[in-house]
């Protein structure tokens, strides 16, 4: 069996399944937070939009249901399966398209007017910051110039002020990389970052940064990030001629 990090996080989110995920807390306030991407990314119908690692596709179909065209990427088959049959469900199937892949491969060039990144959809989830880059490129890559993106993804901040507290995560000092074992021994990794690493990575992948806010599930809004919340929000924009994937 494949044990590497990528697909074990790929493994951890089948088992967990569309409504297991739907089921979660963080995930009740989806409304909000698509009125929230509209607003905050100058979204008007007709206008085309990238959801990276789109999950079941909450994002994805509330902003069809809004009239945007969404191309929703996830590298899930049961996540993509789910998001596709809620689409025709309520009737945006003609709006949307959704895509098995993995972030690292996905690239449109220059073909959408916005791009979202949610709740480290795609991000975060990929532990070497060589393949972070790599999909914020790919994502830069496909915007059309001048075109906005939003990211949510793990505060390390919080993360650092709680390390050594924790029994049941460890967090890497070199690579703030945090680490847990579940209980059927699959050990799962993610990377957590502070706000100059995320504005270096950005500017890496020709994204300027507009603002940094709190981006924890429930609290989005244009407001300053708390140290120990757990979601940082970054809205950035791509500059200039696309870069090639
Ligand atoms: C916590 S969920 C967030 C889903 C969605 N953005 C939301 O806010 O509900 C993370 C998603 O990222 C997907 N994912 C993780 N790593 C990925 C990768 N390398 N390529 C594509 N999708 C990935 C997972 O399958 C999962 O659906």
């Amino acid at each position: 069996m494949d044990t590497t990090p990528d697909t074990s996080w790929k493994r951890f989110f089948e088992a967990l399944g569309p409504e297991g995920y739907l089921s979660e807390t963080f995930t009740k306030n989806t409304d909000a937070e698509v009125d929230f991407v509209m607003d905050v990314c100058g979204l008007t119908p007709g206008m085309k939009i990238l959801d990276m690692g789109c999950g079941p596709g909450r994002h994805a179909l509330g902003l069809a249901k809004r009239g945007l065209n969404v191309v929703g990427v996830d590298f899930s088959d049961k996540f993509i399966d789910f998001a596709r049959s809620a689409a025709a469900d309520c009737g945006v199937s003609d709006l949307t398209e959704f895509v098995v892949a993995d972030a690292r491969d996905f690239v449109r060039a220059r073909t959408f007017d916005a791009a979202v990144c949610l709740c480290e959809g795609g991000f975060a989830l990929l532990q070497t910051d060589e393949d972070n880059v790599r999909v914020l490129r790919h994502i830069a890559a496909s915007l059309k110039p001048g075109a906005p993106f939003l990211l949510t993804t793990m505060n390390g901040y919080r993360t650092i002020r709680l390390a050594g507290t924790a029994t049941d995560t460890v967090l890497d000092s070199t690579t703030m990389v945090e680490s847990w074992i579940q209980d059927d021994g699959t050990e799962l990794k993610g990377r957590h970052f502070i706000v100059p690493e995320l504005e270096r990575m950005h500017r890496q992948a020709s994204l300027t940064v507009e603002a940094v806010w709190g981006g924890t599930a429930g609290g989005w809004g244009r407001r300053p990030l708390e140290w120990d919340e757990m979601e940082v929000m970054f809205l950035s924009r791509k500059v200039g001629i696309n870069t090639q994937p």
